[in-house]
């Protein structure tokens, strides 16, 4: 299965990394993000949003409480973060079905709460916490496109 991965040492590599993630990610597709609070996940969203030309970095905020933000052309995304739902009947509530359906990119936090309520073939981007302010992201999918930038 395709899977690349990434260091960085600070937020602006961070979003670097997004840039490059961008060229990999099919413009429909289901993607969990997986880590700890504070890894990171908001912030590689709004790089990936930014790099999409879908929205300015600082327009995308944790969608925590409101749980699912949209945002528009291009390219649709959808921002979900299930960190505060317990239970499957909480998260049938949001419709994520018919997101699923739609065409668009579908970037779920805490996904991994409820593996069952996910297509099989999404994408998974893991953000591991080193020490300060290093990160691992790897991302890893039968999806990805294939790399055409040089490194
Ligand atoms: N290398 C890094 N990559 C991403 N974020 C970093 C990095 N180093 C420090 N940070 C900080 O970590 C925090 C990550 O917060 P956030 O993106 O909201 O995490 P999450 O959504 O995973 O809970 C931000 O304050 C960000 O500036
Ligand atoms: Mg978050």
């Amino acid at each position: 299965m395709p899977s690349y991965t990434w260091l960085t040492a600070h937020p602006e590599e961070t979003r670097a990394a997004a840039g490059e993630l961008a060229t990999l990610l099919p413009r429909r597709a289901v993607v969990q993000l997986t880590g700890n609070l504070g890894a990171g996940k908001t912030t590689l969203v709004a790089a990936l949003v930014e790099a999409l030309g879908v929205a300015p970095a600082n327009a995308v905020t944790s969608p925590t409480f409101a749980l699912i933000h949209e945002y528009g052309e291009p390219t649709r995304v959808y921002h979900v973060d299930l960190y505060r739902l317990d239970a499957e009947r909480e998260v049938f509530t949001l419709g994520l079905e018919e997101i699923f359906e739609a065409n668009a990119l579908v970037l779920i936090e805490w996904g991994e709460k409820f593996p069952r309520l996910l297509p099989r073939d999404r994408i998974v981007i893991t953000i591991e916490h080193g020490a300060g302010d290093q990160r691992r992201i790897t991302a890893t999918g039968d999806l990805l496109l294939t790399r055409t930038s040089p490194q």
